[in-house]
C-alpha cells in the first residue's frame, strides 16, 4: 500500500530504520459498521405529474380579504395576475388534501440579514429566508418522494425543456406570463441579466457560488420573452438541470436590479452588492412571500405575494399561509421554541439538544410533531489545498499550506481524531457514527468498499506528521517548523476556521484543538459568526475549516460539479488564486476527470463504478477528513396541515424547501390570533391596507 512505502522512504531519508517507522504506522480500513438508526416516517413516493403540473383551470380564488384590494383597484383580479397556465400542484398528492387560507408560520433563527441582494452575494439569514424568497428554475428539495428510477428535478419557474438530439443543446421554456410580486413580468429579461451581469461577471458571485463552471461554461441565448437556449462542450450534461435548482439558478427581478448595476449605473460593484438593504420592504420576488417589516435583532415578516403564480387543482391560489416570521435569535433558541410551542419549526442538527428534545416531544401534550431522519448532517475538516495564493497567505499560512499538500500530513491529522470521543462530546446514544469523509454511508452512491478510513492511532499520527519533516526541535512537546522555514523556527501553528453560530460546530472545533495537540501539533480556533465566517471562507482566508454537510456529498447528482475542484470556484478547499490558476494535486486532477466523466455520462453502470473510485481518491487521500455524522430531526408544530411524511431535514435541499411551505396550511379551527400585520400585501414602505 501506498502509505507504508511513503512512511518506509522518509524514514530512509531521516536515516532512521524504516521497520522501526512502518511498525508505528496503522495502516488504513473500510469504516466500522454504524449502529442500526431507523428514520421515522417513510415518504410517499410519487411521479413528479401526480405531484404538480401547467394549465389552465376553470375558475381561480383567492385568500378572501383580497378581494378588497381587487375592488379598490390596487390589485388586478387574481385571474390576471396569474398566469394563463399557472403551476397546479394536484390537490390529490396534497397529505392533508386542499387546504384553507389563513395562519402564520413561526421560523426562529440564528442567521442575521446583510440584504436582499443574493445575487450580489449577501445573506438574508439563512433559515428558509433565502429559499422562500427566490424561486428557481427547477426544484430539487421536494424530490425526497420521487422514486430513484423517475428522478429528475421538478420544473418550476422552468416548466420544460428538451435536449437537441446530440445533446449538446437544451431549449428552456419559462411559465409565461407569471409576475414578480410588484406586478412586473416575469420573462428572459430576468434571465438575461442574471446570466449575462452575474453569472458571467467575475466581480460578482450569488450567495450560493453559482459560476460558468456551474453550467458547465454553457454559451446561453435568449430566443424569445420565454425561451432561451443553452449549448455545451459536451453532450447532455443534465446535471445542469439540477443546478438550475435552489443555491443557484434562482433569477433576481431585473427591473430593480439592473438599474444599480455598475453596468448600467455610475454604481461600483459595491454600491450594487449593497444598493438592497433588509430595511427595503416589499423587494420584488417570484416566491410566496414577500418583507413587510424588518427589526433588526428581532424580527422580519413576510406577507403573501399577491401575484404567488401557483395554485391548487381546485383553483386556489397559493400559499395558504398568510404570513411567515422570522424571529432573529440564535440556532439552539429555534429547537427549543419549536419543542416548546412558541416557535413552529425547527431543523433540530445540533445533537446537544437532542435528548431534551425527544424528553419534551414524547410527552402527550407535546405541542410539536418530531420525526428524525437518517444521519445526513456531517463535519469535515478540510485542509486549504491551495499552494499558490488563494487567500493570500502570509508565511505561516503559506507553510501549512505547503503541509497541507503533503499527504503524510493529512495522514497525521486524521489519525489524530478520535471519532468516537467526538461523537460523543456532542450527544451520547446510538446518533454520531465516525464518519471517514466523502460521500454519506447510507446514500445511494456510497460503497464501503471503496471508503477508506484511516483509525485514530496517535502514535501512528506522530509517525505521519515526522514522514513530513516534522519534528518538536525545541523540546516543548510540539512539532516546530522544519529548519529554514520562512514560517521561522517556532511551534507549527494551525487555525481552525468555524461557525461560532452553531454550539456543535464549537464543541467539535474545540475537539479537533485537543487532539491534534495531543498528537503533537498545536492549533488555534478562528471562530466568526455566520457571515464573517462565509466571507473568510470564500475568500480563503484559513488553514483549515470545519465545514457542515453538503448535498452533492448526499445526492452526488445535484451541484455534481462541487464534488471536486472542477472549475476556479467549485470547491470549499482549493480554489483559484488572484490569476484564476489552480495548483491542482494529482489526485485532485483524477477527481476532476472522473467528475467530468460522471456529467457526461447517461450510463448507470459507469456512473456507479465513477463513484466508487471518486469516493476512493477521496478518502484515500483526505481530500477532506471527515468527523462524524448523526440524524437530524423536523421539528413542526402540530397546527400545520400537509406537511409530507418522512421529509428530510437536509437531503437535496433544506426541510423549509423539502416541506413545499406554499402549500402548507392551518385548518381552520387550529389558527390562532398570530399575524402581525393582517390583512395587507407587501409594499415599497411595508405593509399596505385595503382603500
Ligand atoms: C441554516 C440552518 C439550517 C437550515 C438552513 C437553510 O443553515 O442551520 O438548519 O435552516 O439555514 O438555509
Ligand atoms: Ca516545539
Amino acid at each position: 500500500m501506498t502509505i507504508h512505502v511513503r512512511a518506509a522512504s522518509a524514514a530512509l531519508l531521516l536515516g532512521v530504520s524504516g521497520t522501526a517507522l512502518l511498525a508505528q504506522v496503522t495502516p488504513p480500513t473500510t469504516p466500522p459498521t454504524a449502529p442500526e438508526f431507523s428514520a421515522q416516517g417513510e415518504p410517499v413516493f410519487a411521479g413528479l405529474d401526480e405531484i404538480l403540473g401547467y394549465r389552465a383551470l376553470d375558475g381561480y380564488s383567492q385568500a378572501p380579504w383580497l378581494d378588497a384590494f381587487v375592488e379598490s383597484g390596487q390589485l388586478p383580479p387574481v385571474e390576471e395576475r396569474l398566469p394563463a397556465e399557472p403551476m397546479v400542484y394536484e390537490v390529490s398528492n396534497m397529505p392533508d388534501g386542499a387546504g384553507v387560507y389563513g395562519g402564520t408560520l413561526r421560523h426562529v433563527i440564528g442567521g442575521r440579514p446583510e440584504g436582499w441582494n443574493y445575487w450580489g452575494g449577501q445573506s438574508q439569514g439563512w433559515g428558509g429566508i433565502d429559499i422562500g424568497l427566490y424561486e428557481c428554475l427547477t426544484r430539487t428539495g421536494p424530490l425526497f418522494q420521487v422514486a430513484a428510477e423517475d428522478l429528475q428535478p421538478m420544473p418550476n419557474l422552468a416548466r420544460s425543456w428538451e435536449w437537441s438530439e446530440d445533446g449538446m443543446m437544451l431549449t428552456v421554456h419559462l411559465i409565461e406570463g407569471a409576475k414578480w410580486s410588484d406586478g412586473d413580468p416575469f420573462d428572459t429579461e430576468d434571465i438575461d441579466f442574471y446570466w449575462n451581469d452575474i453569472v458571467q461577471n467575475p466581480e460578482v458571485t450569488p450567495l450560493n457560488g453559482a459560476t460558468p463552471a456551474t453550467y458547465a461554461n454553457a454559451t446561453l441565448e435568449i430566443v424569445d420573452d420565454y425561451t432561451f437556449t443553452m449549448s455545451f462542450e459536451s453532450a447532455f450534461p443534465e446535471s445542469v438541470l439540477y443546478a438550475m435548482a435552489y443555491g443557484n439558478f434562482c433569477p433576481g427581478p431585473s427591473h430593480v436590479l439592473k438599474p444599480q448595476h455598475p453596468a448600467y449605473s455610475d454604481n461600483t460593484m459595491e454600491q450594487f452588492i449593497n444598493a438592497f438593504p433588509p430595511e427595503m420592504m416589499g423587494f420584488p420576488v417570484m416566491g410566496a412571500w414577500s418583507p413587510v417589516e424588518y427589526r433588526a435583532e428581532d424580527i422580519i415578516v413576510m406577507r403573501r405575494n399577491p401575484y404567488y403564480w401557483k395554485v391548487d387543482s381546485d383553483g386556489n391560489q397559493l400559499p395558504y399561509l398568510d404570513e411567515l416570521h422570522y424571529r432573529l435569535s440564535t440556532w439552539a433558541d429555534r429547537d427549543v421554541q419549536a419543542v416548546a410551542g412558541t416557535g413552529d419549526f425547527s431543523n433540530l442538527e445540533q445533537p446537544e439538544n437532542f435528548v431534551e428534545s425527544l424528553r419534551r416531544a414524547a410527552e402527550d401534550d407535546a405541542p410539536a410533531r418530531l420525526a428524525f431522519g437518517p444521519r445526513t448532517i456531517g463535519y469535515t475538516l478540510f485542509p486549504n489545498l491551495s499552494g499558490n495564493g488563494w487567500g493570500e497567505p502570509d508565511d505561516r499560512a503559506q507553510a501549512v499550506r505547503e503541509l497541507n499538500r503533503d499527504p503524510e500530513f493529512r495522514m497525521g491529522l486524521t489519525q489524530a481524531m478520535d471519532r468516537v470521543r467526538l461523537g460523543e462530546s456532542l450527544v451520547k446514544g446510538p446518533f454520531t457514527v465516525q464518519y471517514p469523509g466523502g460521500l454519506y454511508e447510507g446514500t445511494s452512491y456510497y460503497d464501503a468498499e471503496s471508503t477508506v478510513f484511516y483509525p485514530y492511532d496517535v502514535t501512528s499520527a506522530r509517525a505521519h506528521f515526522e514522514a513530513a519533516g516534522l519534528a518538536d526541535t525545541d523540546g516543548d512537546g510540539f512539532y516546530n517548523w522544519p529548519e529554514g522555514s520562512p514560517a521561522g523556527q517556532g511551534n507549527v501553528l494551525l487555525t481552525i476556521l468555524a461557525n461560532a453560530d452553531y454550539q456543535t460546530e464549537r464543541n467539535l472545533a474545540e475537539g479537533v484543538v485537543a487532539m491534534l495537540e495531543e498528537a503533537g501539533v498545536q492549533s488555534t480556533l478562528q471562530i466568526l459568526t455566520g457571515n464573517d465566517r462565509d466571507a473568510a471562507a470564500d475568500s480563503g482566508r484559513f488553514d483549515l475549516m470545519l465545514v457542515r454537510n453538503a448535498s452533492e456529498l448526499i445526492t452526488v447528482v445535484q451541484n455534481t460539479q462541487q464534488l471536486a475542484p472542477t472549475g476556479p470556484q467549485n470547491s470549499n478547499n482549493h480554489r483559484a488564486n488572484p490569476d484564476g490558476e489552480l495548483d491542482l494535486l494529482p489526485f485532485e486532477e483524477e477527481m476532476v476527470e472522473i467528475i467530468n466523466t460522471f456529467i457526461g455520462s447517461r450510463d448507470a453502470e459507469e456512473r456507479t463504478e465513477l463513484m466508487k473510485r471518486y469516493q476512493q481518491l477521496y478518502t484515500e487521500n483526505l481530500y477532506g477528513i471527515g468527523l462524524t455524522a448523526y440524524p437530524g430531526a423536523l421539528i413542526i408544530n402540530k397546527r400545520f396541515a400537509n406537511i409530507p411524511p418522512g421529509a428530510p431535514i437536509f437531503q437535496f435541499n433544506w426541510a423549509e424547501d423539502n416541506i413545499i411551505r406554499e402549500r402548507v396550511y392551518v385548518p381552520q379551527e387550529a389558527q390562532m390570533d398570530l399575524q402581525l400585520h393582517p390583512e395587507t400585501i407587501p409594499g415599497p414602505d411595508g405593509p399596505v391596507t385595503a382603500g
